[in-house]
Parts: C-alpha cells; sequence; structure tokens
C-alpha cells in the first residue's frame, strides 16, 4: 500500500500589518470588540499575487524536503483569489518553480481548498499515479474586503502556506480524509460577480462579500464535527489518541465551540487567528508551519486537521507525522520589499468601496 508523507512545509505572510486598531481608523469598530467577537488581533495584507505568495511557500517547503523541483509531479494550487483564472495559478507557481515536468492545476473550495487539495493529490499518489507533489493554498483576500461593510471587513487576512508529499510505504502522511459540502447553504457566504458572468459585458460589477456570520458559525461547527466523527471512525480513533488538533482558523470561539463539542482539550490545539486572522486556503498549513516552528509537533503524532468554507464545504483529516519535524535545508528566495504603508497599499481599495482614508496615505 503506498501512502503520501509531509516531508517539507513552507509558509509566507507578508509584511505590512492592518492591526484592530488601524481598522479602527477607517470602520466603526475597536480592538476589544473584535478580539472578543473573532480572536483576531491583526491582519497581514500583501501586495504582491496570490501566486508569488503561492511560488514563496512552496520554494521554502522544497528546501525543507530537500526536494528539486524538477522532481515533482504534481501543483495544487486551493485557492479562491487567483489574479487570473486562465491560465490558472498553478502553472505561475510551477514555471517559476522551475518544476519543468509537473502537472498543475487550482482548486477553489474556498477556505478548504487546501486541504480537499491534499486530498486528491493523497489519493493520486496511493494509487500510483503520481509520486512527488507540490500542494499549496495561497489567498489575498484583502482585496475583497468591502469597508462598508463592518460586520465582515475585519475576519481575513493575506498569507500563503504549502507542503511537499511523497510517496512511502511507511503509514504516514493523509491517512483518511472526508469531504462535504452542506446542502442549501450556497448564499450565506458569497462573492458576488467574482468571476464570469454576463455583468462583464456591461461593465456592471461590484465585487462585495455577501455574509451571514450566525448562520456560517453553527452550519460550521455542524459540518466539522460531522467530518471529523467520520475520520476518526475510519481510523478506528477516539478524540483522545488525538495528539494536535490544526483547525482552519475563522474564529477562534467557532475553533472553542467545537474542541468542546469533541470533548478535546483546548491545549490541544493549534490557535493562530489572532495573528494572522482568517487566510481562508492558507489558513491549515499556514498553521501547520507554525506548529512545526514552535515544536508542537513531534515525531509520530496523530494530527486532525478540519476546515470549512464557502459552499459550504466541509471537511477533515487525519494525518499521521514522520520522525521528521525539522526542516532539511531553507531557501533565501523572497519577495521584493513594499516601501509603503498598509493604509497606501489599500488605497484603491478604500476608494473602490468608498471610504475616506485620504489623511491615513503618507504618498
Ligand atoms: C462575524 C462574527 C464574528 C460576528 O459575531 P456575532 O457574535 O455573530 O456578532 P453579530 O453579527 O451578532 O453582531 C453583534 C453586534 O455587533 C455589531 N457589529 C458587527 N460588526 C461589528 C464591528 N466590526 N465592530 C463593532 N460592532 C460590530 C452588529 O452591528 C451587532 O450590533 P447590534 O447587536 O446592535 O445589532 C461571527 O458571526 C463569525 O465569526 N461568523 C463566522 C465567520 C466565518 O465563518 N468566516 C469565514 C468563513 S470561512
Amino acid at each position: 500500500m503506498n501512502y503520501a508523507e509531509i516531508t517539507g512545509w513552507g509558509k509566507y505572510v507578508p509584511k505590512l500589518l492592518m492591526t484592530n486598531d488601524d481598522m479602527a481608523k477607517i470602520i466603526d469598530t475597536s480592538d476589544e470588540w473584535i478580539f472578543s467577537r473573532s480572536g483576531i488581533r491583526q491582519r497581514h495584507y500583501s501586495h504582491v499575487s496570490t501566486g508569488e505568495m503561492g511560488w514563496l511557500a512552496a520554494e521554502r517547503a522544497l528546501a525543507a524536503a530537500g526536494v528539486d523541483a524538477s522532481d515533482i509531479d504534481l501543483v495544487v494550487l486551493g485557492s479562491t483569489t487567483p489574479e487570473e483564472i486562465c491560465p490558472n495559478t498553478a502553472s505561475f507557481i510551477k514555471n517559476k518553480l522551475g518544476a519543468t515536468k509537473a502537472a498543475a492545476f487550482d482548486l477553489n473550495s474556498a477556505c478548504t481548498s487546501w486541504l480537499y487539495g491534499m486530498n486528491v493529490a493523497t489519493d493520486m499518489i496511493k494509487a500510483g499515479s503520481i509520486k512527488k507533489a507540490l500542494v499549496i493554498g495561497s489567498e489575498r483576500i484583502s482585496l475583497a474586503m468591502d469597508w462598508s461593510k463592518r460586520e465582515s471587513c475585519f475576519l481575513f487576512g493575506d498569507g500563503a502556506g504549502a507542503v511537499v508529499i511523497e510517496a512511502t510505504k511507511e503509514k504516514l502522511g493523509l491517512l483518511s480524509a472526508h469531504m462535504s459540502c452542506v446542502p442549501d447553504s450556497r448564499e450565506c457566504l458569497h462573492l458576488p460577480s467574482w468571476g464570469m458572468s454576463p455583468s462583464h459585458l456591461t461593465g456592471d460589477i461590484h465585487v462585495s462579500l455577501n455574509f451571514e456570520g450566525q448562520e456560517i458559525f453553527k452550519s460550521a461547527v455542524k459540518g466539522m464535527a460531522d467530518s471529523i466523527a467520520n475520520v476518526l471512525e475510519r481510523e478506528g480513533l477516539t478524540a483522545e489518541d488525538i495528539d494536535l488538533f490544526v483547525p482552519h482558523q475563522a474564529n477562534v470561539r467557532i475553533i472553542q465551540t467545537l474542541a468542546k463539542r469533541l470533548n478535546f482539550p483546548i491545549e490541544k490545539v493549534m490557535v493562530c487567528i489572532d495573528e494572522y486572522a482568517n487566510t481562508s486556503a492558507a489558513a491549515i498549513p499556514l498553521a501547520l508551519c507554525d506548529a512545526l516552528t514552535d515544536k508542537r509537533v513531534k515525531p509520530g503524532m496523530t494530527i486532525l486537521t478540519a476546515s470549512f468554507g464557502a459552499g459550504l464545504t466541509c471537511g477533515a483529516g487525519v494525518i499521521r507525522w514522520s520522525d521528521r519535524v525539522e526542516p532539511l535545508q531553507t531557501s533565501d528566495a523572497d519577495i521584493v520589499p513594499y516601501d509603503g504603508t498598509v493604509f497606501d497599499l489599500m488605497e484603491d481599495s478604500f476608494t473602490y468601496y468608498g471610504v475616506d482614508a485620504q489623511h491615513l496615505l503618507t504618498k
């Protein structure tokens, strides 16, 4: 039997920060309200595209695995925010990496995209059709924040995370995964006009996130709990067998509610939403990278992961970690810096969504 061991991991987090206090300069809110309702303190905003961020995370993952890009068979990019839809962004990343022989595709199931991608790539390795894959989650979601909607614009941040998975005969990597999509719940999290529609021909386009926070909250907890029950049963495990839980980072209260429902001690849960907010498809690989850096991942650990996103898509997976928790090498690749402030970066977005932020600009 083939398995797909995780041998490399890498992330890219943009340097520019938008703190809750910064946010309170643009919308009617406060650090106290945002932190108590969501667990978020700040988010990072990117001056480069989803593809550039995903490329750097992938470079770092390849270095950690000690794998040459030319040996990769498949590049999967999980993302809701590709700069272009045709051609796909995975092909941009593949070319920039020099992954000459790799196939490349984008996968969009919103925040669950990385987990869906892991499941697909792992199954391809298990089936024997490929041997090495890069699975990336990257999002530049800051560009879709509608500053006239204070109930949602504070929730998201940009970033990228990636893993290298490789064929092995040892029982390692993503052992079981469950993917689902909750019926009749497409409208509660929706970015109308983000794609090709007749309104493009008339120029009548306004991209704005529609959001029903409490509806999503309830569906997310139930959907993830159902997927977790499914994967635990398939692996013959209970919550007590799990060493670390790395969930999607959308709201700390969702994570706490889920942990309580599963009787899972919060000390075993990876939480980094305070630092990054919700980075959508990047959230789980970013959290996994931080868990490794913080030495919370130990050799041989059994790790549970779960996610949900627009659709409402849901999923969970059980990962068995190998003996190695240190990167083999590091990469010195980087992204050209931006020399303005976060407000300068967002100037066009403020204008698009009708927010007067002229007094905050330095350029
Ligand atoms: C968005 C979310 C944090 C809101 O928390 P909540 O407890 O449901 O808060 P509510 O929407 O009920 O709003 C409560 C009050 O705060 C106000 N409020 C909303 N946004 C605010 C803000 N940024 N600052 C201050 N007050 C705000 C509301 O107007 C409302 O006021 P009212 O009681 O006077 O009407 C929460 O519902 C959530 O995280 N949902 C899921 C998020 C998610 O799934 N995201 C992405 C999916 S991958």
